[in-house]
């Protein structure tokens, strides 16, 4: 019998340990990812509302039509390769569940660490006002907003697809962002001067973009290609917006790996200084941050 089957007859048995469905999971995702029993547990926890600890302690359930059509089309999903993020409709960042789905990058976890370094960095600001630009799903810019009620952010994203969604996380977390629908090379987007500019642009070479991960082709080549070096956005991002920072402010940006030489000089020749780098949980640069005189 075929792994999908097997799972198909387990689930259709009347009564089913979660050990048992939590296995033969496994056993399937396998085939896909490199962390089957992380997916398997949170794909049951999604589907089944059941609990890591109800899993570890091998619970029995008795799966209704609803929860058998929804496991088939998640195991379904996963074997075409298409992202457990897009195919569960929401992910956490920093703690909070945001709605995703394909039109948006999924927020990585490595962002985090931006959101960190641009928290501390306007720590001591009374009411900083904080502009995120290539927003994508508000991961950051709604993050930064509700960890800092004081602060004013605004936030602006291209795609109208993606921007639906940063709408939606805005919305449903409450967190009051500006969000615009625009382009972040137009710096008539939006008026004034920030205290924080932060970006995770898109930022995959040509030579990136040739070495996708399956799942990385589901999501929108517009979040990922920083055109033939990567480092079109840093380029355009720092000329353009550089002067909008308010004395002693910070330009943030998450990079890609090997990028911080090339975008730390473009940093200095627009005038900023004091730059810092800070590495991600794989330990590559992924965050500079640098500020204004
Ligand atoms: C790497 S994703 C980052 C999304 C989100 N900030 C995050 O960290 O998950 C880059 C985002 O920039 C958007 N984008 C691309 N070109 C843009 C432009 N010219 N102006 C504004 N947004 C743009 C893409 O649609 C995508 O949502």
């Amino acid at each position: 019998m075929s792994r999908m089957k097997e799972i198909a007859a387990l689930s259709e048995k009347g009564t089913v340990s979660l050990t048992e469905l939590e296995h033969a999971l496994q056993q399937l995702l396998a085939e896909v990812t490199e962390t089957p029993g992380f997916e398997a547990g949170l794909i049951l926890e999604t589907v089944l509302g059941v609990s890591r600890t109800d899993i570890l302690l091998g619970k029995t359930v008795c799966l209704d039509d609803q929860q058998r059509e929804k496991l088939g089309d998640l195991l379904k999903g996963r074997r075409q390769r298409r992202p457990l993020q897009y195919l569960l409709g929401s992910w956490e960042f920093y703690g909070r569940p945001f709605i995703v789905g394909e039109g948006v990058l999924i927020p990585r976890p490595d962002t985090e660490i931006l959101a960190e370094q641009v928290l501390d960095g306007v720590r001591d600001v009374p009411n900083p006002r904080i502009l995120e630009l290539c927003g994508g799903s508000g991961c950051l810019a709604v993050t930064i907003a509700l960890e800092r009620p004081d602060a004013e952010v605004w936030c602006v994203e291209k795609s109208p697809e993606a921007f639906s969604y940063l709408t939606k996380n805005n919305q449903e977390l409450g967190a009051g962002v500006h969000a615009l629908l625009g382009d972040a090379l137009d710096t008539g987007c939006v008026e004034g001067t920030f205290d924080c500019i932060l970006s995770n642009p898109p930022y995959l070479s040509d030579a990136d973009m040739k070495e996708l991960e399956p799942e990385l082709s589901y999501e929108p080549a517009m979040a990922l290609y920083g055109e033939s070096d990567g480092l079109y956005f840093y380029r355009e991002l720092t000329a353009r917006w550089a002067e909008r920072i308010r004395p002693g402010g910070l330009l943030a940006y998450e990079i890609g790996m090997g990028q911080h030489p090339q975008v730390a000089a473009m940093m200095r020749a627009a005038g900023l200084d004091a730059i810092c780098q800070t590495r991600d949980y794989g330990g590559i640069i992924r965050v500079l941050t640098a500020r204004t005189r």
